[in-house]
C-alpha cells in the first residue's frame, strides 16, 4: 500500500466534479476550493485519474461538489469510476436536493452509499443556513436513497453554535426512525476569523452525552472516527477536525479538485499538483503516475 512521508496509507480519494451548488449554506468550506476555478473535469478525465489512483491500491471515491448532482452527466461518472479496476467503492456527499430524482439511476450505475447534508429539521432554519426552500425535497431524497438501497445513508449535521446545537434529540430520532446514521460534523475553518469565533461549538459535551446514551461505541477503522451506538437503537458518528492531530494522523485521503489539480490537504492551496492538465497534453500513464505519487510526497499534516 502507497504511504506518505509521514507513514500515513493512502486509501481513498475525494473528487469535487464540481463547484456549483443550487444552495449558499454559509459556512461552506468549498472543500478548500478557490471559487475562481471554473474548469471542470469530464468523465473520462476522472475515470483516468483514478485509474490511476487504484493502480496504487487506492480503492475508495467519494464525490462531492459544489454539489455533484448538478452534473447532468453524474450517473455516467459514477458508472465510469466504479468500473474501474480495483476501485471497491463509490459514495457521495450531496445537499440531497435532487437526490430522490437519481437515487435509483445512481444505485444501478453502482454507486454503494451517500451522505446528505443536513443541519437542521427546522424549516425556518434551513432556509436561514442554506437560503433555499429545499427542505422537503432533501427529506424525500433521504428516503428515496435509502429506498434505493444506498447503504448506509447518513446525514452529515455541522454543529453551529446558536443555530441547530439543541436539536441533537430531535435528529437522532429522526436519523433512528428513518434508519439511516447521523454523522455529527465539527464546524471546521482553515483560519480562526469572525465566522469561526460565531459558530464553532467543540463536540466534547455531545460526546459525552452520546457516551452515556450508548450501550457500545466503536471505532471506525477506515477513518478512526467514533460510532456511538445508542440504546434502544440508531448510530451516531463524531467528526472532530479542528486543532486535532488524530484527525490529521488517521487522514487516508488524497483529494481531486474540481478543475484537476491533486490537492494533498483540505486545508491548503499552495501545494497542488494539476494532473488533468498534462491529461490533456497526452502524458502517458507513467507521467501521470508520476505526478499523483509527487501530490503523495507532499501531504503533509495540518495540525501536527
Ligand atoms: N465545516 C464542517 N463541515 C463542512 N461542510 C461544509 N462546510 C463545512 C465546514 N465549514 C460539510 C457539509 C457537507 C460536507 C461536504 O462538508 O456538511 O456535508
Amino acid at each position: 500500500m502507497l504511504r506518505d512521508p509521514y507513514g500515513r496509507p493512502l486509501k481513498s480519494i475525494r473528487i469535487s466534479v464540481t463547484q456549483r451548488c443550487n444552495l449558499k449554506c454559509f459556512y461552506c468550506h468549498l472543500e478548500g476550493e478557490d471559487p475562481s476555478w471554473k474548469d471542470e473535469m469530464t468523465p473520462n478525465e476522472i475515470q483516468k485519474i483514478v485509474s490511476i489512483a487504484a493502480s496504487f491500491g487506492i480503492g475508495r471515491v467519494k464525490l462531492t461538489g459544489g454539489e455533484p448532482l448538478l452534473r447532468k452527466d453524474i450517473v455516467e461518472i459514477v458508472e465510469k469510476i466504479r468500473n474501474v479496476p480495483g476501485v471497491e467503492e463509490v459514495s457521495m456527499t450531496t445537499n440531497g436536493t435532487l437526490l430522490s430524482k437519481y437515487a435509483y439511476d445512481l444505485k444501478k450505475a453502482g454507486l454503494t452509499r451517500v451522505n446528505v447534508s443536513l443541519d437542521t429539521l427546522v424549516k425556518e432554519k434551513y432556509r436561514q443556513i442554506t437560503g433555499a426552500d429545499t427542505f422537503d425535497s432533501v427529506v424525500s431524497g433521504i428516503l428515496e436513497a435509502r429506498n434505493a438501497g444506498l447503504n448506509p445513508v447518513k446525514i452529515n449535521m455541522v454543529l453551529l453554535k446558536g443555530l441547530n446545537e439543541d436539536e441533537l434529540f430531535e435528529m437522532i430520532d429522526f436519523a433512528r426512525e428513518n434508519d439511516v446514521i447521523l454523522q455529527i460534523i465539527e464546524f471546521e475553518s482553515p483560519y480562526e476569523n469572525e465566522m469561526y469565533r460565531k459558530y464553532h461549538v467543540g463536540l466534547d459535551a455531545i460526546e459525552e452525552l452520546l457516551a452515556k446514551m450508548s450501550e457500545r461505541i466503536t471505532i471506525r477503522e477506515m477513518h478512526h472516527r467514533k460510532r456511538y451506538h445508542l440504546r434502544g437503537g440508531g448510530e451516531v458518528e463524531v467528526v472532530r477536525p479542528m486543532h486535532n492531530t488524530e484527525f490529521c494522523r488517521y487522514c487516508n485521503r488524497i483529494r481531486l479538485t474540481s478543475n484537476g489539480r491533486l490537492k494533498p490537504c483540505l486545508f491548503r492551496n499552495d501545494n497542488l499538483i494539476d494532473i488533468v492538465g498534462p491529461l490533456r497534453k497526452g502524458a502517458t500513464d507513467d507521467e501521470l503516475k508520476k505526478l499523483f505519487l509527487e501530490a503523495v510526497k507532499r501531504r503533509k499534516p495540518y495540525f501536527e
